[in-house]
């Protein structure tokens, strides 16, 4: 049997351990993964892109586990009252095969992404950071802006939108959150002057340039999330020349990141050199840094992992036969109870009756 994990069995996770405990748990999942990054079998993920947007594969296996995610992003799909990015995994045995977890994962990949955003920020950014600008108020905002303030204790947010209902709505949202002090700001320039941080989780599928290097400051880290495909970027090229730049896996992040942008040899470091001590993170306190965020395969592998394991102890997820079980392994077609009598094709099946 596989288990089911769906999006109310997530939600009910995070009424069991709360969300700022579930988003930590999961930055210390992926940081214990990216530590032992050696131990993967990794690639960049397989993309199919159309005019309206992407949907992309994602896998990644150690000896024991094996992991894939299925996600796309289609910035125009509010329009259709779908959700931008929307996803499911699969977390297999490697010794079997096996299916063992069949998930959900539009709620987990907000936040194993803003829990990957806070691991790189706890690395990259100033230490003391207080204040962070935060661009692009959809989906993902709110995951961004409570995992940076719980984790990270980042106060004060200015918060701006190209749609001033999505920044409505992430007020609202945030609106209850003790400690956490909100501003609208009337542009990206307005929301980005002063802060420690800057968070950017714009979808459109262009070469956007939202920040340029005029609003950039000494020592400020940019977590930089929504240009994650190719043709789809946020920083001016300008901004990345001016900063030392940290990605995930570079294999994938040369092709769908901001650094898509730069030549072929512009510096960039893995993070995970930096969480092993193996690549200096911030050197100094008027360095600017960029972790050119794409989302990697690894991220969902931890996720699904951590998730898997909360849904057990919680007795969440369904078990499902989404695998036959068969009493001779070899077989599969007497599961289906057909041809043995004449004119049984047309009766039903085992499965079918059961
Ligand atoms: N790096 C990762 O791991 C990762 C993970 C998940 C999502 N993403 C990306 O993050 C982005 C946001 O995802 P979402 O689910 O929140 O999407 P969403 O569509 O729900 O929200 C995107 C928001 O960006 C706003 N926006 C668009 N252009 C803008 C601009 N020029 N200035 C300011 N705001 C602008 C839109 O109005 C919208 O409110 C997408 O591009 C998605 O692909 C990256």
């Amino acid at each position: 049997m596989t288990t089911l994990i769906t999006p109310r069995d997530i939600a009910g996770i995070v009424a069991a351990h709360g969300l700022p405990a579930l988003l930590q748990r999961l930055e210390a999942a992926i940081t214990a993964d990216f530590r032992r990054w050696g131990e993967f079998d990794k690639v960049a993920r397989v993309a199919s892109h159309s005019g309206a947007g992407v949907i992309e594969l994602m896998p990644v296996a150690d000896a024991h586990r094996y992991a894939f995610k299925y996600v796309n992003g289609h910035p125009g799909n509010h329009r259709l009252g779908l959700p931008t990015v929307m996803a499911f995994g699969v977390l297999a045995d490697v010794a079997t095969g096996r299916p063992e977890v069949l998930s959900e994962l539009t709620l987990t990949t907000a936040m194993r992404t803003a829990a990957t955003s806070v691991m790189a920020a706890r690395a990259l950014a100033r230490p003391g950071a207080r204040s962070m600008a935060l661009i692009g108020n959809g989906a993902q905002s709110e995951f961004q802006a409570l995992a940076f303030h719980h984790g990270l204790g980042i106060d004060r947010l200015a918060l701006f939108d190209v749609d001033p209902a999505a920044t409505r709505k992430l007020q609202r949202n945030l609106a209850g959150v003790a400690g956490l002090k909100l501003r609208v700001a009337s542009s990206v320039a307005d929301a980005v002057r002063g802060a420690d941080i800057v968070t950017t989780v714009t979808a459109d599928k262009r070469r956007a340039t939202i920040v340029t290097p005029g609003m950039i400051e000494p020592g400020m880290h940019l977590n930089a999330v929504g240009g994650d495909c190719p043709g789809k970027t946020e920083l001016a090229p300008g901004v990345l020349a001016g900063a030392r730049v940290f990605v995930e896996y570079e294999p994938q992040s040369r092709i769908e990141g901001d650094v898509q942008q730069m030549p072929a040899d512009f510096p960039v470091t893995e993070l995970w050199r930096v969480l092993t001590g193996t690549a200096d993170g911030r050197r100094s306190a008027d360095e600017v840094t960029v972790f050119d965020s794409v989302g990697f395969a690894l991220e969902d592998f931890s996720a699904l992992s951590l998730v898997a394991e909360l849904a057990r102890g919680l007795q969440l997820g369904a078990r499902v036969d989404l695998i036959p079980a068969l009493a001779d392994p070899r077989d599969l077609y007497g599961l289906l109870g057909v041809g043995e009598r004449p004119g049984a094709e047309q009766a039903p099946g085992r499965l079918l009756a059961a």
